[in-house]
């Protein structure tokens, strides 16, 4: 890595949204042909620095270089025909647009002021081969599933040449052999000449994937290191301004009686003859790779979707397999669904609102609403989880994307459920909060009540559960006791494979 070659400087960024100073003056020198990673708290400005550099804001002050050229101010589209691609925590997709159209979106094939997409067909055709993602051209972008967008995107970045290519939390929507894809893509660009920005909340990666490392918070760059050198005890530090004391709090627990028992679940092509149960105090996470069935199983057992087939038995009592999740909530059951922006929270409402949605019985006084008891409740909600910022009164859609994902773990929190189904709780999620949420984890755990996790997460799955189950090609095909396997074979069992010894 040639660390005196400076491809994109940032210097004395600055930006409020109302009150909120979100950016408070970044300096930040990103070298060329390597990878830089960002890591720091939800909230800290990491998000917002990005639109800046992809011209979907506009610094209040400062300036943004590019190769000794001012581009601050530019629009998105001047900004990705200078060779910047950034791909967002929200995909800049066009939904209606085709697979195809999506990706020359940047620069359409102009010949003599006349569109003409044929030759475009190929290099498209030849770039989906060379990232290992073959796919219909011809389909429309919004028909596709997150991870598939976000492949469409890098996809986009490497017809384009892309010099700089942003990923802003790629891998909190996609399994782990999409992430593995995923670094093998990054590699290859590294590899031509690209210079990659990568942020993250899941450490591991970082130290996998970059050669230096900028630590955000709260508005600032307060660190940059190159990886050898950089601690993870003092990266952890400098992201929260303190230690974290536990990490994974799960306490052991002398399982009580069975609470859900699933037999021989079946749904479509997706789930094949599932058995499993659940005890009392029990966390169990289910564990795959992509299209395994781990998302449709848990949704069977809340009523979003209904199994074909087999039993779900809760308490020693039948459920309906076509029952709604009325019924489920009724006999004690809540989802925390893995699309929080679709399924979990009311954007345009505020952090209050979405707390307490849920639960109007603990707020209402003589059957109407009590706003000091919704506030109360709401208040040590956000208090617990370190929602940033701490005001009740905040707009979901204003909220960074980790902080979203708090108040919608938060909103389940607030009353006591005997089975938590939650499916990837802590995607996106800084570590300080994954802290929190994994002490509230073991709290419901240790009173009694239990958790199905479904988790892309493999430290998490080792850290939390008492029993990891394997789901392969939407059948089980192992069962594991955390502390009597390791990383390695639990990632083998992933991929379908058998280890030996
Ligand atoms: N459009 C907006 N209106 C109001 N506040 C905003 C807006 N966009 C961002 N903010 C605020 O700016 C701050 C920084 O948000 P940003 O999304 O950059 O954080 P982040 O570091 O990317 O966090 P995360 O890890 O959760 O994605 C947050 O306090 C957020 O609430
Ligand atoms: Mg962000």
């Amino acid at each position: 890595m040639n660390t005196g070659n400076v491809i994109l400087r940032m210097k004395g960024i600055k930006k409020s949204f109302g009150a909120t100073d979100a950016l408070k003056g970044v300096n930040l020198d990103i070298y060329a042909n390597g990878v830089h990673a960002i890591v720091g708290s939800n909230g800290a400005g990491k998000s917002t620095l990005m639109k800046m550099l992809a011209g979907l804001y506009k610094p209040d002050e400062g300036t943004i270089t590019f190769k000794d050229e001012n581009i601050t101010g530019l629009s998105p589209i001047e900004t990705q025909r200078k060779g910047i691609q950034v791909v967002h925590q929200v995909l800049n997709i066009v939904p209606s647009l085709s697979v195809f159209e999506n990706i020359l979106l940047a620069m359409p094939p102009v010949k003599m002021g006349f569109l003409n997409w044929k030759p475009g067909i190929k290099q498209v055709e030849e770039t989906l081969k060379l990232i290992k993602f073959p796919m219909d051209l011809k389909i429309n972008a919004g028909q596709l599933s997150v991870s598939e967008q976000q492949f469409i995107i890098l996809a986009r970045a490497v017809i384009n040449e892309t010099k700089v290519l942003v990923l802003d939390e790629p891998t909190a929507r996609l399994s782990l052999e999409e992430t593995n894809k995923l670094f093998d893509i990054i590699k290859k660009m590294k590899e031509k000449g690209t210079t990659v920005i990568y942020i993250s909340h899941r450490i591991e990666e970082i130290y996998a994937i970059s050669d230096r490392i900028s630590v955000f918070r709260d508005g600032l760059c307060v660190k940059t290191e190159n990886t050898g050198q950089f601690k993870e005890n003092d990266l952890v530090n400098s992201m929260l301004g303190k230690n974290i004391d536990v990490f994974f709090p799960k306490k052991e627990v002398n399982p009580g009686g069975e609470l859900l028992r699933v037999k021989d679940l079946t749904y479509q092509d997706k789930v094949f003859g599932v058995d499993l149960h659940i005890n009392q105090g029990e966390i169990v996470t289910l564990v795959g790779a992509v299209g395994c069935g781990q998302t449709e199983v848990v949704n069977c057992i809340y009523g979003i979707i209904n199994a074909d087939s087999g039993e779900i038995v809760l308490n020693g009592e039948k459920l309906k397999l076509n029952h709604a999740p009325k019924e489920a909530i009724k006999r004690g059951v809540a989802l925390i669904p893995e699309d929080r922006a679709s399924e979990g929270m009311i954007a345009d409402y505020d952090i209050k609102n979405n707390i307490t949605s849920i639960n109007m019985g603990q707020i209402a006084k003589y059957q109407v609403i009590s706003d000091s008891l919704e506030s109360t409740l709401a208040s040590k909600m956000v208090e617990r989880l370190n929602v940033v910022p701490p005001d009740i009164n905040y707009t979901m859609s204003a909220l960074s994307g980790g902080n979203q994902q708090k108040v919608v773990v938060g909103k389940w929190m607030t009353e006591s459920y005997k089975l938590y189904l939650m499916d990837e709780v802590t995607a996106g999620v800084d570590i300080g909060a994954k802290a929190e949420i994994y002490k509230i984890m073991g709290d419901i755990a240790s009173s009694g009540s239990s958790i199905l996790l479904s988790s892309g997460d493999i430290e998490e799955a080792l850290g939390i559960s008492d029993r990891i189950i394997v789901l392969f090609k939407g059948k089980i095909f192992k069962e594991l006791i955390p502390r009597e396997t390791s990383k390695d074979k639990l990632l083998t069992y992933i991929m379908g494979g058998t280890v030996n010894g």
